[in-house]
């Protein structure tokens, strides 16, 4: 970490070439107040987006209640918003580049404050697009502000979480960062496609309930990212799909909603991308078969009550030596959650995807925490310890009856 002081002009400067690097800047944001001035906007956050159009300059501008984005096209138009920007009074820039992280404090004799440090580079073969969250503190992925939460209902009209709804504010933020990380990595290995305006990003999110992830993940991904996508939503409640049709209509969002099971809901066209976020117990095993039979390129899924295994468990014969293991009822039931999910991921890993298994959320705000991300990449692996496992516990998982293994 290097810090000097310097003119603003000088400060500023080294901001503006960080800016204009389009290569290099991961993000920026601006944010506080200069003593001599406000500037127009509560905080500003920059960062480049390659859209159909070509590579843009992304500004997010944050006003007492909304967050505004608008694109700028590089070369004169990206460097005329910074120039914009620049000149409004704030106290504080922070800039990430894939090389170093710049932060520039505006003293109270109006110079310029600046600490730099170098960035630890990544690992050799690891992808080549700036890191969008290895290192850094956790950026607000969708400001508490944005008007998707008021609509929500997490929000008050100031915009501000309720109390009673921040746990699950922080399972959203959590999930989008991890959507953003996936979609951003799928990419940049070409395991996803990049959509167009004419051919959006297809993603379905099967037992959506009242769409809070199924939301955050449309608002983030267009209006954060730049991609288009078209969002489809499947649940059993005939009222969620009415809920989330007026919650679309009200938000302006490319959106259709179904109501049906997530084994047989039709969709017009197959998804690239499937959530399944706490779909109660085997419906996350329909989905991720559904995922499968689609071919979808990225699957999420955070499974919930895992009550199918458990219950096998306790009817079959236990082998030697585990006894131990399932004869506490609290002990059998993480046993099989943590059985279920690594032959769900096994199964996957058979079918042609990559799989991590992975915590979703902090484990304080919930104990469904278990997120399985898998990536279709098409390298096959064999049932073998997956046929192991049933044999030996002499159990019928629903994924792989599902899947005819
Ligand atoms: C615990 S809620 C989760 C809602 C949402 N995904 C979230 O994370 O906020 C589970 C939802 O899945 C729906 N669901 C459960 N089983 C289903 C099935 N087989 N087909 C369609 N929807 C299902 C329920 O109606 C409920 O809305």
């Amino acid at each position: 970490m290097a810090s000097r002081t310097e003119t603003l002009e000088q400060g500023l400067a080294r901001v503006r070439e960080d800016l204009l690097a389009d290569d290099r800047l991961v993000r920026a944001v601006a944010s506080g107040r200069r003593r001599s001035a406000t500037p127009d906007w509560r905080r500003v956050e920059l960062r480049w987006v390659d859209l159909k159009a070509g590579r843009h300059l992304q500004v997010v501008r944050y006003d007492a209640t909304q967050a505004h984005t608008s694109n700028h096209l590089a070369g004169d138009a990206a460097a005329a918003v910074v120039e914009d920007l620049l000149a409004e009074p704030f106290g504080n820039w922070t800039v990430e580049t894939a090389a170093h992280l710049l932060s520039l404090r505006v003293t109270k004799k109006g110079d310029a404050a600046l600490h730099t440090s170098t960035r630890t580079l990544p690992a050799a073969g690891a992808a080549v697009e700036p890191d969008r969250g290895h290192d850094r503190a956790k950026e607000r992925m969708l400001a508490e502000d944005d008007p998707l939460f008021a609509a929500l209902g997490l929000a008050d009209a100031q915009g501000r979480i309720k109390p009673s709804r921040m746990a699950k504010y922080r399972q959203v933020e959590d999930f989008l960062r991890i959507l953003d990380r996936s979609v951003a990595d799928a990419r940049a290995r070409g395991h996803l496609r990049k959509p167009t305006a004419e051919d959006p990003l297809r993603v379905v999110d099967l037992g959506c309930g009242n769409g809070y992830l199924t939301f955050a993940a449309h608002r983030f991904l267009t209006e954060r990212r730049g991609l288009p996508v078209h969002l489809t939503g499947v649940d059993v409640k005939e009222q969620s799909r009415d809920h989330n049709a007026a919650v679309a209509a009200g938000l302006g969002i490319d959106a259709s909603f179904v109501a049906g099971t997530i084994g047989e809901a039709v969709l017009a066209e197959a998804p690239d991308v499937v959530l399944a976020l706490h779909a109660c117990d085997t419906a996350t095993d329909d989905a991720l078969a559904r995922a499968v039979g689609w071919e979808a390129s990225l699957v999420l899924a955070a499974p919930c009550c895992h009550h199918d295994i458990a219950a096998q468990l306790r009817k079959a014969d236990t082998p030697t030596p585990y006894t131990a293991l399932v004869r506490d009822g609290i002990l059998r039931e993480r046993f099989a959650d943590t059985l279920t999910d690594a032959l769900r991921a096994q199964l996957l890993r058979s079918r042609g995807y990559r799989v991590d298994v992975m915590e979703f959320v902090d484990s304080a705000h919930t104990p469904r925490n278990t997120l399985l991300r898998a990536v279709r990449t098409g390298g096959v692996q064999p049932l073998t310890e997956y046929d192991d496992l049933v044999a030996t516990w002499g159990i019928h998982p629903r994924l792989g009856e599902l899947l005819g293994t």
